[in-house]
C-alpha cells in the first residue's frame, strides 16, 4: 500500500518537527518542510533527517495568493495529503484551503480559545491564570479558530517562570502532536 505523504510548515526552532520526525510509526511520511524564513533553524532539522525544504519568502512574491500558489504546486509535485503547521507564524490563506480543506492542523501553546495568536505562553503567565496548555486544531481562515480536536491542560505552578512553563508546554506539545497525527491519517488508510 502507498505511504500517505505529508508536509510540515515550520518558520523557526523545529522542535515540534523533529518530534513528529522521531515518532517512528506516525502512520504517514514526513516528505516536504515548507519555511518561509530562509535562516530558520528547522531547515538544518530537516537536512538531518533527509527531508527537502521548499524555502519561500513571501516578501518574493506579489501577492499572498501567488505566495501561496507557489507552495501549492510543490505540494502537489509530491503529493502531499496532509500539512501540519509546527510553528509557522503565518495565516493560511484561501488558496491552500480550499485545496487542503480539512487536512491542514496546527498546534499551539494555550487551552484555545484562550491566548490566540504570538506569545501564547507569555500571554497566560501574565494573565495569572492557574492553568494552561495545549491544543491541536484544524485551521481555518482565523488566527487559531478553527475545530479543536484534542486538548492538554497544563498547571501553572507558584514558582513557574515563562521558562519552566515553556519547558513543559513542549514536552506536551511534542507527544500530543504525534498522537493527533497517528489518529488523523489512519482514517485515510
Ligand atoms: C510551538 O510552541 C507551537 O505550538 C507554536 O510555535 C511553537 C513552535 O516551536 N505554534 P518549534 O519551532 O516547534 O520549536
Amino acid at each position: 500500500m502507498r505511504s500517505i505523504r505529508a508536509a510540515v510548515f515550520a518558520s523557526g526552532t523545529g522542535s515540534n518537527f523533529e518530534a513528529i520526525m522521531r515518532e517512528g510509526n506516525l502512520g504517514c511520511d514526513i516528505k516536504l518542510l515548507v519555511c518561509d524564513q530562509p535562516e530558520a533553524q528547522v531547515i538544518e532539522k530537516a537536512a538531518a533527517f533527509s527531508v527537502p525544504t521548499y524555502v519561500a519568502e513571501p516578501k518574493k512574491f506579489a501577492s499572498k495568493e501567488a505566495y501561496e500558489s507557489s507552495i501549492l504546486r510543490r505540494l502537489q509535485e509530491e503529493e502531499i495529503t496532509w500539512v501540519f503547521l509546527a510553528g509557522y507564524m503565518r495565516m493560511i490563506g484561501k488558496t491552500l484551503l480550499d485545496s487542503y480543506e480539512g487536512k491542514i492542523i496546527n498546534i499551539h501553546p494555550s487551552l484555545l480559545p484562550a491566548f490566540p495568536g504570538i506569545d501564547a505562553i507569555g500571554q497566560a503567565y501574565q494573565a495569572g491564570v492557574k492553568k494552561t496548555g495545549v491544543t491541536v486544531h484544524y485551521v481555518d481562515e482565523g488566527m487559531d479558530t478553527g475545530p479543536i480536536i484534542a486538548q492538554e491542560e497544563v498547571e501553572i505552578l507558584p514558582n513557574d517562570t515563562i521558562d519552566s512553563l515553556k519547558t513543559r508546554i513542549q514536552a506536551i506539545e511534542h507527544r500530543l502532536y504525534s498522537r493527533v497525527i497517528k489518529k488523523l491519517v489512519k482514517r485515510d488508510e
